[in-house]
């Protein structure tokens, strides 16, 4: 196991993600956490980056023992700095000085001190990283060798003369630094010596043993399912665990994609055997959502009358259970993957939250319900891989992520059944013809937004004044950071024709040719 010492960067799961994507187990942790606590020894430590400035009197660090411990340390941004701290470098030397984007690497080869290129094996000498930070070292910590300069960094990458210990400005763990994930790999598996036998197979048997023995003989389990990937998987994995003892709910909130709730009831339902229950709450959710513009409160709205629903609904379930003398709910079960997991235990409350999502909350208090949580280790993709060893039906488990509020933070501002349809209907187009182009797979998430605007256009011989239909499509591997996706032109024609000519009430249609960052991915 590699430990990962979390100083609050947005990207720190990141770190995890892209070990894990190599077979290498490892964990994320606070970096508050003391070594002596610890029940597993790791073979190997990163410090991420960090919000903090070094220099700040509450700045955040490492328990010192982790230098004791003998075994290889990796100092990304803020964990840079926190070596040179540690190694004598000392306040004086740590200069603020901000650096956002793009940074050619020139590697420097240290012949004398063979392990320091380590790090750096099959890297191209010159290499593209990608570099966010606010502090750098100003002088090099006794001891170490430079490793690594860019032109405004002297001190890029450097690596301790006799001790396994590295440090580097830059972030392997963002895709924008080309060569991040082999710089990871050369410190997990070729300096840490960690094998990479963490398997999917492995897990479905462990787990669903873990899932029996939680619930017991008689209890039952409530879930709420989405069609997403996450909730099916999860339900699959307790269907086979405690048969019709786990009970599914989908709540139909008005603002799914076209034919959607349909489609679930046949996968989830009948094909897949889960005992499911749809409940058609369309018209409260639209209801609540009259008026209000406002993308957080539309959120809040959906995440809270979602609640009732479920609530009213697991409340029904229950009184049934008991009346046929099946086990009464005891639990509630969550899709919950591992980067919500490290979200909640960062080490001051959860690293800034961007927009609030709303899987969690204070669910089902009034019944006392435990958390029932088999995804929490896992990374998205884990999940996928898990699904189809399942046997989940591949266009399930390979639909682009779909977010809780739906449709209604894809129709900007005010959300009208209307609206909705119309966004819908567009939507619905835009992904027929990627699928038709072969493209579903190549992009990571695309979707069709309303915008609030109108424009003018002429239809045969009339002048029109209607609205604006925004396309968007990314490519990504973790959603933190996602690239515009680049269509061939001729598809993009055929969307766009085809939006204006079938969907009324659109005379324009744009792409979006934002990044994330500094863009998001939605538009609400
Ligand atoms: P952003 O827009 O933050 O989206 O770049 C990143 C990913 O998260 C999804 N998303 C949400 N999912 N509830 C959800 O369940 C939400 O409120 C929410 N907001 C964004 C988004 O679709 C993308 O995959």
């Amino acid at each position: 196991t590699v430990l990962i010492l979390d100083f609050g960067s947005q990207y720190s799961h990141l770190i995890t993600r892209r070990i894990r994507e190599f077979g290498v187990y490892c964990e994320l942790l606070p970096c508050t956490q003391k070594i002596k606590d610890l029940d597993f020894t790791p073979k190997g430590i990163i410090l991420s980056g960090s919000p903090y400035s070094i220099t700040d009197k509450d700045a955040p660090h490492a328990d010192p023992e982790i230098f004791d411990l003998g075994v290889p340390i990796l100092g990304i941004c803020y964990g840079l700095q926190e070596i040179g701290l540690a190694k004598g470098a000392g306040s004086t030397g740590l200069a603020r000085h901000s650096e956002y984007g793009f940074a050619k690497m020139e590697l420097n080869d240290v012949p004398e001190v063979p392990h320091a290129n380590a790090l750096f094996k099959n890297v191209e000498k010159t290499t593209q990283v990608w570099m966010s930070h606010g502090d750098h070292l100003d002088n090099l910590p006794n001891d170490f060798v430079i490793i690594g300069k860019t032109d405004t960094s002297a001190y890029a990458a450097i690596a301790h003369n006799s001790e396994p210990i590295y440090g580097i400005q830059f972030h392997p763990e963002v895709t924008h630094s080309i060569e991040g994930k082999t710089v990871l790999r050369n410190f997990a598996v070729d300096i840490c010596k960690c094998s990479s036998n963490w398997t999917m197979d492995s897990f479905i048997d462990k787990e669903i043993d873990r899932i029996r023995s939680v619930v017991g003989e008689s209890g039952s389990v409530v879930g709420a399912v989405s069609g997403g990937v996450d909730s099916t998987v999860a339900a699959v994995l307790m269907k086979r665990a405690i048969g019709d003892r786990f009970h599914a709910v989908l709540v139909d909130n008005g603002v799914m994609r076209l034919n959607e709730c349909q489609q679930v009831k046949e996968t989830l339902g009948s094909s897949l055997g889960i005992n499911l229950r749809v409940v058609d709450s369309s018209e409260l959710f639209l209801s609540r959502l009259k008026g209000v513009t406002d993308p957080e409160k539309k959120r809040k709205i959906i995440g809270n009358a979602f609640i009732e629903v479920f609530e009213s609904e697991a409340h029904k379930i229950d009184a049934e259970c008991e009346a046929s003398g099946s086990g009464k709910i005891e639990f509630l079960l969550q899709g919950t993957l591992y980067p919500d997991v490290i979200e909640s235990i960062s080490f001051k409350g959860p690293s800034a939250t961007i927009k609030s999502h709303h899987n969690v909350g204070g669910l089902l208090e009034d019944m006392r319900l435990k958390l029932i949580e088999p995804l929490r280790e896992l990374f998205k993709d884990e999940v996928r891989s898990l699904g189809l060893l399942l046997g989940i039906p591949d266009d399930l488990i390979w639909r682009h992520p779909f977010p809780g509020p739906g449709i209604a933070i894809r129709v900007l501002g005010e959300v009208t059944p209307e609206q909705v349809e119309i966004a819908r209907n567009a939507d619905y187009i835009y992904i027929e013809e990627i699928k038709k182009a072969g493209l579903y797979k190549k992009i990571s998430q695309a979707y069709a937004a309303l915008l609030p605007v109108r424009s003018v256009g002429v239809m045969g011989d009339m002048r029109t004044y209607e609205q604006v239909i925004a396309l968007r499509a990314v490519e990504t591997t973790d959603f933190m950071t996602a690239d515009w996706f680049e269509f061939p032109p001729t598809i993009l024609k055929r969307i766009s024709n085809r939006i204006i000519n079938e969907v009324r009430g659109v005379n324009r249609v744009v792409y979006d040719i934002s990044s994330k960052p500094p863009s998001t991915i939605e538009w609400e």
